[in-house]
C-alpha cells in the first residue's frame, strides 16, 4: 500500500465548557494519499471544522483539547510537534481556505505584501522573484489585471475575488494538502460555482491533496473522489463518491440526499432540513447518535452504539455505522431509491461524478506548481 500523506487515527477533540464536555470529534479515523481528494459532509455542528482545525493544531486551548488519537502528516506525528514545527507545516505543507477570507487576510496589508512575504519566508525567494510569482498566482486564480491589483488591500476586492486571493495564498507555498472549509458558503450561487470550479481545476492540475468540507452532498459530489459523511462527531458512512451515489446505505445519508435541491432549483431553494435536531454533543444518545431522528430505528439502535464497518454487498471500502446495514441487518437489501423518493437530482449529480479524474496511482508524481 502506498504511504499515506495523512493518517488520522481515533481522533478525539473536546471542549471543556461550563455546561460540560463537548465531544466535538469523537473517534474519527481516515487516510489520504498524495493528490487524493476527500469530501467531509454533514449538518451544522457535526464536527467538520473541529476535525480540520485539529489537523492543523488550531483548536483554541482552552476550552478545546485533542484528548486522544494521532495525526500523522507526511510521516511526522503532528500532535508531538513543537510550536515551531507546527507553524512550519501550516501554510507551508497544509494550507487552509476558510468560509470568510477575512479571517486569513490581514486588512491593513496589501495583497502583494501578504503573499510575497510568505514566499520570501517559506520559499526563500528574493523580493522581485516573490512579487513576480505573486502576480502569476493572482493570474492563475483569475484576478483580472493582476499586475495592477497586486498592490490593493483586501477590502478593495469583492467577496468572490477575495476568496480567489485566498486560494492564491493557499497555493503560494506549494502545499501538499489544501483544507477548504465551506469555502463558498458566504458567496452567491454563481460565484460559488466559479470558485468551486477553480478549486477543482487547481487541485487536479497541481495534484494537491484536497479536503473539502461542506454541508451539501451535491456540492462535494463533482469535487472529490471520496466522501465521508459525519454525524454527531463521528464518521457514519464512507465510500468513494461514485459508490456513495450509486449505493448509499446509511439512513442519515439518505436524509442528506433527500435534502439536496435540484440543480435548476439551487438558486432559489434552501436545503430541506432533516426532521429533528442533531444530538447534544455534551450528552449524546448512548446508542446510534441518529436514533432519535431515524425512521428505521429498532430497539438495538437505542441500546448500543454501532461501529463503522463494511457493508455486505457493497464495495470493499464502503462502510457505515448502522445496525441496519450490518450483516443480516434489516436495511442491507432496502432499495434506497424508494426511500429517497425523487432521485432525479441524484441522476444529475452522477453525471458530475462521472467526470471526476481517476484516483492517483502509487508513485504518481504531481507537477510542481512553480512549474506552471
Ligand atoms: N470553541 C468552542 N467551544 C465550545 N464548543 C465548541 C467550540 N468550537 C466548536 N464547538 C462545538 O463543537 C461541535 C462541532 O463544531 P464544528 O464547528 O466542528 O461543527 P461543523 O460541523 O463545522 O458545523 P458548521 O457546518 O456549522 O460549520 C459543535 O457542537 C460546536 O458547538
Ligand atoms: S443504527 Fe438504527 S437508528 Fe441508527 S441509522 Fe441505523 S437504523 Fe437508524
Ligand atoms: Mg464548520
Amino acid at each position: 500500500m502506498a504511504q499515506q500523506l495523512l493518517e488520522v487515527k481515533d481522533l478525539h477533540t473536546q471542549f471543556f465548557t461550563r455546561d460540560g464536555v463537548v465531544h466535538a470529534v469523537d473517534g474519527v479515523s481516515f487516510e489520504l494519499a498524495a493528490g487524493e481528494t476527500l469530501g467531509i459532509v454533514g449538518e451544522s455542528g457535526c464536527g467538520k471544522s473541529v476535525t480540520a482545525l485539529s489537523l492543523m493544531r488550531l483548536i483554541p486551548i482552552p476550552p478545546g483539547k485533542i484528548v486522544k488519537g494521532s495525526i500523522v502528516f507526511d510521516g511526522a506525528d503532528v500532535l508531538k510537534m513543537d510550536d515551531d514545527e507546527v507553524r512550519g507545516i501550516r501554510g507551508n505543507n497544509i494550507a487552509m481556505i476558510f468560509q470568510d477570507p477575512m479571517t486569513s487576510l490581514n486588512p491593513v496589508l496589501t495583497i502583494s505584501r501578504q503573499i510575497s512575504e510568505a514566499l520570501e519566508l517559506h520559499l526563500k525567494m528574493d523580493k522581485s522573484e516573490a512579487r513576480k510569482r505573486t502576480i502569476e498566482l493572482l493570474d492563475l486564480v483569475g484576478i483580472p489585471s493582476a499586475k495592477k491589483r497586486v498592490d490593493d488591500y483586501p477590502h478593495q476586492f469583492s467577496g468572490g475575488m477575495r476568496q480567489r486571493v485566498m486560494i492564491a495564498m493557499a497555493l503560494s507555498c506549494n502545499p501538499k494538502l489544501i483544507l477548504a472549509d465551506e469555502p463558498t458558503t458566504a458567496l452567491d450561487v454563481t460565484i460559488q460555482a466559479q470558485i468551486l470550479d477553480l478549486l477543482k481545476n487547481l487541485a487536479r492540475e497541481f495534484r494537491t491533496a484536497f479536503i473539502l468540507i461542506t454541508h451539501d452532498l451535491g456540492v462535494v459530489a463533482g469535487m472529490t473522489q471520496r466522501i465521508h459523511v459525519m454525524y454527531g462527531g463521528k464518521i457514519v458512512e464512507k465510500a468513494d463518491t461514485g459508490e456513495l451515489f450509486a449505493n448509499p446505505k446509511m439512513p442519515y445519508t439518505w436524509g442528506l440526499l433527500r435534502s439536496i435541491p435540484r440543480l435548476d432549483e439551487r438558486r432559489k431553494a434552501k436545503l430541506l432540513p432533516i426532521e429533528g435536531l442533531p444530538p447534544d454533543l455534551i450528552a449524546p444518545p448512548p446508542g446510534c447518535r441518529f436514533e432519535p431522528r431515524c425512521q428505521y430505528r429498532r430497539d438495538v439502535c437505542r441500546e448500543k452504539e454501532p461501529e463503522l464497518v463494511h457493508i455486505p454487498n457493497a464495495k470493499p471500502d464502503h462502510e457505515a455505522r448502522c445496525w441496519g446495514t450490518q450483516e443480516g441487518g434489516w436495511l442491507v437489501d432496502t432499495d434506497w431509491r424508494k426511500e429517497v423518493g425523487d432521485t432525479r437530482v441524484i441522476e444529475e449529480i452522477k453525471q458530475e461524478v462521472a467526470q471526476l479524474p481517476p484516483e492517483p496511482k502509487p508513485g504518481d508524481v504531481p507537477p510542481s506548481p512553480t512549474a506552471i
